[in-house]
């Protein structure tokens, strides 16, 4: 029989069955469905290959990120990022596809973008794999929290400016107002003294109570309020903070910090010294750690601060209770526009270091 097909060499197109033709258009429908659902999200969706290159970007992550999907299809995912991770993210990639060891897939993190114009904004992302039949793909999930971060900072600020004016008012008004009666009473001593002289001794006490309680609404003060104005106001409250640690704890607390450290900034400096407290506060209360040091430096750009101990470490189950205290840390790094880094030390114990940026700001709706 003549081959009729019309191209030599070819086998005859088969007409698809009802069933084939019943699954391509589920197919097709489902794909349908599945387009709906990206280009709907309120969340930016946007996968990526094995090599970052950027394969499809929905239209929340257009509106978020300031680009047509169409001027990034195609580009390394990277032009999204904020500096570290801009210059970093071909290599963490190519760590997973070594290692298998994820740092953010399957996990997520609060990191800071970039828009088409610049502007850097702090995002909620987290990425998922697809494994296909060929290769893999991941996709990441992101929020913009410029709004939500803008509030914690809000609320943060509201208690700092709040404590500040306590600690102030602690300071220039009851103590000025107890200093007086600790006056009072030593007059009152001396007048007594020649005639009654255990009446004299009880008004001694009296002032001697006073003069403690002087010491004690002073150190409530500088804890309410603990960075001073001067520039170097946080150098100063870092070196006291390391000095009653030894004295209220009974542990080695030292200050190490090489060269004078300036940094003008009241607020960022405020928020560095409580990431420090805390840290402080934590190796403590959880490490039980004998020997804690903080270091403080200042490159030309960054400022570097660091808490270690030798305590027992984090402990094993990742889950950190109820605690507030490492939450707010990330908050406040967040604040000034730093980064912060929380680890277990090899031979025991923890380091929390963070940088930040010496003309701090905020990282919220920067240019960069
Ligand atoms: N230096 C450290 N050494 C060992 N474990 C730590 C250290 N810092 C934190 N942790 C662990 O992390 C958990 C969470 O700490 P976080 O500061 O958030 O909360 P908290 O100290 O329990 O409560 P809060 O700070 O609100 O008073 C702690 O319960 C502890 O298990
Ligand atoms: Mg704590």
């Amino acid at each position: 029989m003549a081959d009729n097909s019309g191209v030599t060499g070819m086998k005859p197109k088969r007409k698809p069955s009802a069933g084939e033709k019943l699954s391509a258009a589920a197919l097709r429908d489902s794909e349908a469905r599945l387009r709906a659902i990206l280009e709907t999200a309120v969340e930016g969706i946007i996968t990526i290959n094995e090599r970052g290159i950027i394969e499809s970007f929905n239209r929340a992550s257009e509106n978020i990120f300031g680009y047509t999907a169409a001027e990034v299809i195609g580009k390394n995912v990277s032009v999204l990022m904020a500096t570290p991770h801009r210059e970093q993210h071909d290599s963490y990639l190519h760590n997973y596809r070594e290692t298998g060891h994820a740092k953010i897939i399957g996990i997520g993190r609060e990191t800071v973008a970039r828009k088409k114009d610049g502007t850097l904004f702090p995002m909620d992302l987290s990425v998922s794999e697809v494994k296909l039949s060929d290769r893999r793909l991941f996709t990441g999930f992101i929020r913009d929290i410029t709004e939500r971060k803008r509030l914690e900072k809000e609320n943060l600020e509201i208690s700092e400016r709040e404590q500040r004016r306590i600690g102030q008012d602690l300071h220039d008004g009851l103590c000025q107002q107890l200093a007086g009666i600790e006056m009072l009473s030593q007059v009152l001593a001396k007048k007594l003294a020649p005639n009654a002289k255990a009446a004299a001794a009880r008004a001694q006490d009296i002032a001697g109570a006073v003069r403690a309680a002087i010491s004690q609404t002073r150190l409530l003060a500088r804890g309410l309020s603990p960075v001073t104005l001067e520039a170097e106001g946080l150098m100063a409250a870092l070196a006291e903070l390391a000095l009653n640690t030894e004295k209220m704890f009974h542990v080695r607390c030292e200050f190490i910090c090489a060269e004078t450290v300036k940094f003008p900034d009241h607020a960022a400096a405020t928020h560095l010294f409580r990431i420090a407290q805390e840290a402080v506060s934590n190796a403590i209360k959880h490490g039980h750690a004998k020997k804690i040091s903080i270091r403080l430096a200042a490159g030309a750009e960054q400022l570097q601060l660091s808490v270690q101990d030798n305590g027992s470490g984090f402990p094993e189950k990742k889950s950190h209770g109820q605690g507030m205290g490492l939450r707010i840390m990330q908050s406040r790094i967040g604040m000034v526009g730093g980064t912060l880094r929380i680890e277990n030390l090899r031979g025991g114990g923890v380091t929390v270091s963070c940088t930040a940026p010496k003309n701090s700001g905020t990282a919220h709706g920067c240019k960069k």
